[in-house]
């Protein structure tokens, strides 16, 4: 068995979910495997460059939502950082159980980005999402909800596939939240290899935007 190509095949199989039912379905089955098959197997780096990126801008005693916590890998990194006030919020309820068993997290919230958060006004200091904002998982519509939870001078940062950025709406959403002055561009960074142990020659990029209005 080819074990690096099942791995790179069960990316794809989450990607080619047809709705969230399904997504959440695959991810609750995914859960355990996940950070041996994508962090360990494919050598997962997302997290890495979001975290050395958010951790230059963001102050450490502020509460911060990770959105689309998955098994809490973010959480990790951003406790080894100094940061100890996280929240973890996602889709799948099986993602936030071993999330849960990395005791990083002060809340879990099982919640769907791309309609209304079950989250008051301005709740975070600070929003860090990783490895969400993509194909068949959360569109570029979750912008909005995430600016209207984070407090106007906080942070949001988040990965994105370049592909994605310019064929999937985010380009045209990102540049339109900016000119209504919802928010202002800090740091957007160079693309890197995102599975650099995989096959695929894929790509992203960390974007971090300071919120101006919520
Ligand atoms: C590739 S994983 C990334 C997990 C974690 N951020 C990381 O870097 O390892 C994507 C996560 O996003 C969650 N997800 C996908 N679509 C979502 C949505 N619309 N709302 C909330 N979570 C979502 C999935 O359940 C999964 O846990």
């Amino acid at each position: 068995m080819d074990i690096e190509k099942d791995r790179d095949e069960r990316v794809q199989w989450i990607c080619s979910s047809k709705d969230n039912k399904e997504l959440e379905e695959r991810y609750n089955q995914w859960a355990k495997d996940y950070d041996t098959d994508l962090d360990e197997g494919l050598g997962w780096m997302g997290p890495q460059h979001a975290v050395e990126l958010f951790a230059r801008l963001v102050p450490k005693a502020v509460r911060i939502l990770d959105a689309g916590a998955g098994t809490g890998l973010v959480g990790e990194l951003l406790t080894g950082q100094g940061y100890n006030n996280i929240v973890a919020m996602d889709l799948s309820s099986g993602m936030l159980e071993e999330a849960r068993k990395k005791n990083v997290y002060r809340e879990f919230h099982q919640m769907m980005m791309g309609g209304p958060l079950d989250y008051a006004t301005d709740s975070f200091d600070a929003v860090i999402s990783v490895g969400v904002l993509t194909e068949g998982h959360a569109p570029a519509s979750s912008l909005d909800e995430l600016i209207r939870i984070t407090r106007p001078g906080g942070y949001i940062v988040f990965s994105l596939r370049p592909d994605v950025y310019r064929d999937n709406g985010f380009k045209e959403k990102q540049n339109a939240l900016e000119a209504d002055g919802k928010w202002k561009l800090v740091e957007v960074s160079e693309e890197f290899r995102h599975l650099p142990k995989g096959k695929a020659d894929a790509y992203h990029q960390i974007w971090a935007y300071q919120v101006v209005s919520s």
